[in-house]
């Protein structure tokens, strides 16, 4: 069942709002021309809670809305995030999957990124994900899929017919599952003794230090930190172990997590426990502190967007991303600022942005006509994209970046 929350879904203490986005329509889903009015929309406001220190939204989006079959994104979209999954296919190839018979796990394999270094190796895997179209790709890749979600009575179902698991992986997917009690209670099933269940994703510690308030949308139900994982942990029998951060999207941390007393916890554990504190990351003024800058960033976007508009300037959007759902429709801004997006997945191509309505295009026509200035939505590609695009700064066009603060480079 659907929750609307005031306490905390970890520990069950009270929670407090701190910064509310009002009426939010689904990010990840891109309506045709033709569809446009027909986005699910749901209040985007999030909470902290001094109990345990989870941050979490108040709201939940229905999972067969925000994921369903032609869900569209793509890990393989981004060379550097190839590469990246690619190297810790390999450190765990050395490590945990390096023993007789290992059996590999992965939580929202998407299109198989990871998976298919692990298939290259010959270890024995299966990925589960409920994105239909993107989990085709591994497939067809030579990828074992599960199609479906992951949870306690899917983990009981492979554990019957695979056997134990040496690693559950999954990144960059944990945080957008609010029924997290099942997707422990599922690891706790399927996980060998002595086995691992590690998961990386967006890092709360870098979101507030950065101001990077687009990384709250609807996917990204809780914006994790090593003590709320560790608390999370605790609470379903399992121990946090190692931490890790890895750089990803912008800043994500990596979570080893195992069956509590079964491995000793690293002493990074307690120093990145440590820093939190001291970063104010236990306090409910450093969210408060958070909104206000958010609330600033975004008042100063909108007003330089107006001001390039009423210079006559050209102003295109980079990457259809679900961040951006956030910053355009908490912004206001709409066509009358920004005359499309570039993004390069075909399955965005042709469609509007939720809620805001703007056309996505192919980099094609970005590169055919260049516009004066480009908001960079995906500023987790930066260097990726600029180096791409170097042509459009050469040929006289500026980026506009948002976070930290609003910049023209
Ligand atoms: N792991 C990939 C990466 O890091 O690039 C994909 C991340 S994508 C943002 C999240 C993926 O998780 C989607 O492919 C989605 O379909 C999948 N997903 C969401 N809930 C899931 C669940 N309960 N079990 C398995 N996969 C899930
Ligand atoms: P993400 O920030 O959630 O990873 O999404 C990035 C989006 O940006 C995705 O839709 C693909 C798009 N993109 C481009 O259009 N060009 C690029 O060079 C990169 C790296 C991503």
């Amino acid at each position: 069942m659907l929750r609307s929350m005031s306490t905390c879904r970890i520990c069950d203490n009270p929670v407090r709002e701190f910064l509310d986005f009002g009426r939010q329509p689904v990010s990840d889903v891109f309506p045709e021309p033709a569809d446009i009015g027909t986005e699910h929309f749901f209040r985007l406001a999030v909470a902290f809670c001094g109990n345990c220190t989870t941050v979490q939204q108040v709201e939940e989006v229905s999972r067969d809305r925000m994921f369903p079959a032609d869900y569209p994104y793509r890990s393989s979209g981004s060379a550097f995030i190839k590469q990246h999954f690619q190297r810790v296919a390999a450190h765990y190839l050395r490590t945990e999957l390096s023993g007789q018979d290992a059996f590999y796990v992965e939580i929202g394999c998407n299109d198989g990124v990871m998976l298919g270094a692990i298939r290259d190796a010959g270890v024995r895997h299966l990925g589960v994900d409920p994105a239909e179209q993107a989990a085709k790709v591994a497939s067809a890749a030579g990828c074992r899929v599960h199609v479906g979600f992951f949870e306690e009575a899917t983990a009981r179902e492979i554990r019957e017919t695979d056997g134990p698991a040496r690693l559950i992986f999954s990144a960059n997917t944990i945080s957008h599952i609010a029924y997290i009690d099942s997707i422990f209670a599922g690891a706790g099933a399927l996980l060998d003794q002595g086995g691992v269940f590690v998961f990386e994703d967006r890092y709360l510690g870098d979101i507030i230090t950065h101001t990077y308030f687009d990384q709250i949308y609807d996917e990204h139900f809780y914006l994790l930190s090593v003590s709320s994982v560790q608390a999370m942990a605790r609470r379903f029998g399992f121990e946090l172990v190692d931490v890790e951060p890895v750089p990803t999207h912008g800043g994500t941390m990596r979570y080893t997590t195992a069956r509590a007393g079964e491995r000793t916890p690293t002493e990074a554990v307690a120093r990145w426990l440590e820093l939190e504190q001291a970063q104010g990351l236990w306090d409910l003024s450093t969210y408060e502190a958070f909104a206000e800058r958010v609330r600033g960033n975004c008042a100063e976007l909108k007003e330089t967007l107006a001001r390039l508009r009423a210079d006559g300037k050209s102003i295109a959007g980079y990457g259809a991303t679900c961040k951006s759902a956030t910053v355009l429709n908490y912004c206001g801004i709409g066509v009358e600022s920004i005359d499309y997006i570039t993004d390069s997945t075909a399955e965005k191509q042709g469609r509007v942005t939720p809620g805001s309505h703007i056309p996505i295009r192919s980099p094609e026509v970005f590169r055919a006509n260049y516009p004066d200035y480009a908001v960079l939505f995906a500023w987790n590609h930066a260097e990726e994209v600029m180096e791409k695009e170097r042509e459009f700064k050469l040929s006289g066009g500026r980026w506009i970046l948002y976070a930290p603060d609003v910049r023209t480079v």
